[in-house]
Parts: C-alpha cells; structure tokens; sequence
C-alpha cells in the first residue's frame, strides 16, 4: 500500500520508493498541502493557518482556514485565493467563482484510464487515490487523482470535472497539477529554443511574482518544452534536493511557478486558459490531460533516472523489433527528389553497410516536387513511381532491409486535391483568410470527417506494403484557430479537440500497422514531449544535425527523456575534411538510437566501410544507451565538455563519452569521475585497450582537451 489515510488527522499520505507526499482535510472541507519531498525522516507537520490581513474567510468558519494563504491542493479560482488558480469555472449565472470542498476518496489498484488522451500505463504495483471535490452551489464535480509509480519515484496527477447541476457551465482555465510549496528557494530549469535550436537550459532563481513558460502555437513546442524542474541553488548533478515536473500531452500549455506574499511557491502545469476553454453541458465530463512529478534528494542526474525509468516503463510504446533499427534516412541526401532507382541504390548499399532501415523522407506522394504542393494527397505520385508503392517496397526489401516512409497527417497545402475538394476541412477562424507558414495549412484534426478521410486514404495506400516505420511530420504551428463544425460558444475547444483527433490518428496507426514503429518528428524536436512519445518509440530530436549544436540539445533533452526517444543521426558530413570529424560526429550520435542521414550510395568506400565499423561497434553497447541508466557528469552549457556515461544495472558494463565543443588553444587536462563504478572491481576498456580498477575510474580518467575542433573519446569498460 503506497496510499494511506489517517482518519484522526485526516491525513492523506502517498510514498514511492523514496518520497513521501503529504495533505490534510481542513475543517472537513479543505485539502490542505502538508509535504512533498525525501521519504527517510520526513516530518510532516499538521496543518497551521498562515495570517495575513486582507485574506477571505468564510463567515461560517470564520479564520481557522485562510485561503489566500495556505497551501492547497487544488484552487478554484476568486474562492478567496487570489493566487493563480487551479480551475476557472465560468457558472450559468456569468460569475467565475469556483469553490471547492472535499466530499469523499477512494483508493483502488491500478490508475483510471484517460479516454481519448495518452496517459502511463499502470502495472501490479500502481496505485491511485480518487479525492472528489464539489462545488455545493452549483453542483460541479472535481475529482483530483494521485497515480503512484512507486519504483520510479513518480507521482501522475490529472482531474476530472463533472457538471452535476442542470444547466451549460464553461471551464476557462483548467491545470492537471498543482503543488503548493512552503518556501521559494530554488532555481527553475526550463528549456526553451526555436526550430533547429530545441530545448536549451537554461536555469534561474525563482523570484516574487508570476514565471511561466507555455505554448499557443497548437504543439507543444520547439520553444518551450513542459518539462520543468526546481531545484534547491546548490543542486548539482549528484546532490541536492530536485523537484521534476512534466506534462503528458502535446498541444498547448502552460508551466507556472507564483511566489507570493508568504515566500511559497506555487507550481501548476495544464492547459492553462490562454487557448483553452470548454463548454460543459449538464451531466457531462472534462478529462484534463496528466501531469507527472518526481522528487530527488541526490541531485539533477537522479531526477532524470527517475523520469527515464517512468518514460521506459509506463509511457513508451512496445518496439515491435527485437533491435532497434538503424536508420538511413533520405532527407538530408535527396530533399524531394525521390526516384526509385536511387532508392533502390540506398537499399543495397545501406545493407552492405549493416543498415537495417531505409526511410523515404518527404516527396513521394502526390505533387510533391516542393513543399509548396501536395500534403494531403497521400497516394504515391506515379511519376515517381510506375508500378505503384508496393512493388517499389517490395524490391526495396528485397536488398534485406526494412522500409520506412514519412508522413504529414495534419497538414495540406492549398496547392493539393484536398484542398481544392475541402477547405473547409482546415483549421480556421470565420470569415479570416487562413495564414500560411511553410505554404501549408492546419487541417482541424477535431473533425471526425478529416479523421474518416485520413484513414481511409491511407489504408487505401498503405494497405498491403511492407511499411515497417512511419515518419509522422508535423511542420507548422497553428493561427487562427477555431473549427468550422464548432457553434461559436465552442470555438475556444478547437485546438483541444484538434489534439484528440490527433491521438485518435495515431491510436489509428498503432492499431492498424502493429507492426511499424513510429518516429516522430515536428520540424524536429517541436513535439518532444510525453504525449507523443505514448504512440512514437522515438522523437527527430532536431532539424539541425550539426554535431555541436547536438551536443547541447542531447544534454538538456535527457534532463527529462531517456535516449532511447532520442533520434541521433550521422550528418552534416559534406563537412568532413579529415577521419577524426567522422569519429566526433558519430560519437555525438552515440548519445541516443543511432541512424545516418547522408548520401551513402554516392559516399566514397572508406566512409562507407567506416559506417559498417561504426554500426558493429554500436550493436555492443546500444542496450546500454537505450536501456541503461544514464549519468551526466560535464553540463556542456556550463563546459566547454559534454561528458557522461550509460552502465546497466549491475555496473559491471559502462560506455564512457567525452565530447570537447569548441577547440581550446591551451590544452588542460580533465577528470572524468565514473563514480558508479564497483570500486574493486577489474574493468577492460575494449576501446582504448587498456585496463582499470573500479577504484581508479572512480577517482576518474583523464583526457586533454586540444585545439583541433574535433576532440572526443569513448572508453567501453567491462567487468573483468
Ligand atoms: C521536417 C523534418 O524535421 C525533416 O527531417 C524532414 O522530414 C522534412 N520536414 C521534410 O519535409
């Protein structure tokens, strides 16, 4: 049992492996944070009401409870809290005020299933508390949710909203989690960016007043990712308290931290209300999408163990290959000029090489010579190909390997037979000429009829071929949002519905093509995020492939990902002058699933049998980088050095990466400590041919930087 109620305090408390969580009932209607943090000698103190003049209190109660200035689990908004609110509920008689007492709980094994929205999947040991709350004036129903991941250290929170009363009300503003915290002394990391430039850290002081970060653009974003952590100011890697927040879905959001009057922190992630609004007919139900958190006392490195065990093991998809495949992808080599004979050169060289999948990227449908025509026209373009799509993949696998291809499901150009047939399937605001970005526009997902098109369309084309991978595009952020089947007093819900139309796509797909796993990919990076990585084994971590620019996009992804949704690819080599840049590129792209994109069949020999080498050296340890635990040792937007190591579970294998950024004039040496070592044990490093005690790679190996631009080296260690 991981959730236990202490009827004489009324006292909810929840315990993972290591953390301890803690509410009280006040007053027998107030759920009133307690604790969230280290397990081993917490204290939790009961409940004590914080004055401040000026705060609300009920006539009734009179000032036993201070909403303003207490913490709390859950806030409707003006309920006397005039902090940043949990739940905006507009009611039938105009006023917003929303408030909530607690009614009941229940526990039971298991989690509830979020319909229509991707959530963790429950195991044995997952456990869930169901705390209902209800607003006694107008009859609305929340129920707060508390899954327990013990193992991993995670604790998921999403809500439900039922209108109980008899008449419309409107949600204005809904978040997942809140997570009220007595004192604010922490820096928030957070990882903001642009295409070709996703997810840079960036960590700051938490100040008095509202910081948030969030997106409007329809997609979670290259700008702002969901995840975000507070950590106390001496964190680091392996000490210090560290709080990991995360949220499991793909569109819009909003992450917000408030400090206010009392020195708390209040944390909240959801969809916030800038984008959002949902129109709530008597006797139906809102499902808000879920949120997840995790706690470390040792630091930032075991913050992200803990989401990268909870990613690998409730969150991503089953692999239907027993390896994950390396991947050659056309798109850096051939942009739209698809030509089946070239493929075909793709197909047998890319398996002389050890290559296990070609991926026909963008081009093939359609009157897709540009990226001006075509999406939405998902059948083969016949120019391209004479006989049809099948008998191409048929002799493309005939070569032995696996076939992928790419797809933009979302999106139309005007320039296409859909569009021409209905533009009034797009995304769009009445009577507002729709805006383009990379000349396409948004279908609305939210339209079961677009959905009926898709599926249709590809199961007509894709029926029958071998496809074993499907690269899912997404290439432009959403305007002028509102759906043209919704009444205008349901146009704020387009951009959520167009996420469930979305994710019925893509349940679609999986259900389908049990068999093809699905990449991922908005732009690159632009969707890395929880939500998709429920249907898509792994994410196009970024357009920009140059390696340096990787290097610090890998480092802050895995803050809160595993590298195994981390899609590496070998590119950028049109840049090669001498051997040691293709040995930095690849051991940049041995930070996550390995894969090429590049010319192959047009590369010279020596790069080619450079590539089957690379290829067979990675088979011995890409367990270790998709399943093992990770550990992060140089921050390389602190360093000029990105510097970490993946070991599995017993220690006993440990794959050590050193990656110097820019060139240094003045050489200097660096310790590189690989403290999860087993101090007396003996290890061989297959690499460098040479052999350690556990005790001497724990104190740490040491590397010089140099001058040449081009400075890396990996050590594979194994127990002796
Ligand atoms: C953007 C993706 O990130 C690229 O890898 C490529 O698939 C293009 N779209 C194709 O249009």
């Amino acid at each position: 049992m991981y959730i236990s109620y202490d009827a004489g305090k009324c006292i909810f408390s929840i315990e993972t492996a290591n953390t301890k969580y803690a509410f009280q009932i006040v007053g027998g209607k107030h759920p009133v944070h307690l604790y969230y943090g280290k397990k081993d000698g917490a204290e939790v103190a009961e409940f004590e009401n914080r004055f401040r003049s000026f705060s609300p209190y009920s006539p009734d109660e009179g000032r036993i409870y201070l909403a303003d200035t207490c913490m709390s689990e859950y806030v409707g908004f003006d309920s006397g809290d005039f902090r940043t609110s949990s739940l905006k509920i507009q009611n039938a008689n105009g006023d917003c005020a929303t408030f909530l007492s607690y009614k009941d709980y229940r526990v039971f094994k298991g989690r509830l299933d979020l319909e229509g929205l991707p959530c963790a999947d429950a195991d044995e040991n997952t456990e869930t508390l169901e705390l209902t709350l209800v607003d006694e004036l107008t009859n609305v129903e929340v129920k707060l949710y508390y899954t327990v991941f013990a193992d991993c250290d995670v604790i998921s929170r999403y809500v439900t909203v039922k209108n109980n009363g008899d008449s419309a009300v409107t949600i204005k503003k809904i978040m997942s989690l809140t997570l009220d915290m007595p004192d604010h002394d922490y820096d928030m990391i957070s990882l903001y960016g642009a295409h070709v430039n996703e997810r840079n850290y960036q960590r700051v002081p938490l100040f008095y007043g509202n910081q948030s970060i969030g997106s409007r653009r329809g997609a979670s974003s290259h700008q702002f990712n969901p995840f975000i952590a507070l950590c106390r100011k001496d964190a680091d890697e392996v000490s210090g308290g560290v709080y990991g927040f995360n949220f499991v879905y793909s569109g819009n959001f909003l992450d917000e931290v408030e400090v206010d009057q009392t020195g708390g922190a209040r944390v909240q992630l959801g969809l916030g209300s800038e984008n959002f609004d949902w129109r709530l007919n008597a006797g139906d139900t809102f499902v808000a999408p879920e949120a997840v958190m995790t706690y470390s006392d040792t630091g930032i490195g075991q913050m992200s163990r803990n989401f990268h065990k909870f990613t690998l093991e409730h969150i991503l998809p089953p692999e239907p290959f027993e390896n994950r495949p390396v991947v050659l992808n056309t798109w850096e080599a051939c942009y739209f000029d698809i030509d089946e004979k070239e493929l075909l050169r793709f197909a047998d060289t890319a398996s002389k090489c050890g290559i296990d999948m070609v991926v026909m990227d963008d081009g093939w449908f359609g009157a897709r010579n540009h990226d001006r025509a075509g999406l939405g026209d998902w059948y083969e373009n016949r120019d391209k190909f004479k006989d049809g799509l099948k008998p191409f993949v048929d002799k493309m696998k005939a070569y032995g390997i696996k076939f992928g291809i790419w797809v933009e499901p979302e999106m139309v150009n005007p320039d296409s037979d859909l569009y021409r047939a209905h533009p009034e399937w797009c995304v769009q605001c009445r009577g507002r000429e729709g805006m383009l970005s990379r000349s396409q526009l948004v279908l609305d997902m939210g339209n079961p009829a677009v959905l009926d098109y898709l599926k249709d369309i590809f199961s007509k084309t894709f029926d029958g071929v071998a496809i074993d991978y499907f690269k899912w595009d997404m290439n432009r952020h959403m305007s002028q949002v509102g759906s043209p089947i919704l009444p205008a007093d349901r146009q704020g819900e387009a951009a959520y519905r167009y996420m469930l139309g979305v994710y019925d796509l893509f349940r679609w797909f999986r259900a389908k093509y049990p068999n093809a796993m699905i990449e991922n990919c908005s732009g690159g990076g632009g969707r890395y995020d929880l939500g998709m990585m429920k249907y898509s084994t792994m994410i196009w971590t970024s357009d920009n492939t140059w390696c340096r620019k990787r290097i610090r996009i890998q480092y802050s992804s895995m803050l809160a990902y595993p590298a195994s949704t981390m899609s590496c690819h070998v590119a950028g080599l049109k840049h090669c002058e001498v051997p040691e840049q293709l040995k930095y590129i690849y051991e940049v792209a041995l930070g996550g699933a390995l894969g090429y994109e590049l010319h192959l069949p047009n590369a010279s020999d020596e790069l080619r049998a450079a590539v089957k080498v690379q290829i067979g050296n990675y088979r011995k340890y890409e367990d270790l980088i998709l399943r093992g635990d990770y550990y992060s040792i140089m921050n390389p937007y602190e360093t000029n050095i990105s510097a970490y190591y993946y070991t599995n579970a017993d220690r006993d294998r440990i794959l050590l990466s050193f990656l110097q950024n820019e060139p240094e004039e003045k050489s200097r040496e660096i310790t590189i400590k690989v403290c999860e070592a087993q101090a007396d044990a003996t290890y061989y490093d297959e690499i460098g041919k040479d052999t350690y005690t556990g005790e001497q790679l724990r104190q740490g190996v040491t590397v010089a930087t140099d001058d040449s631009g081009w400075n890396s080296r990996m050590w594979y260690f194994v127990k002796q």
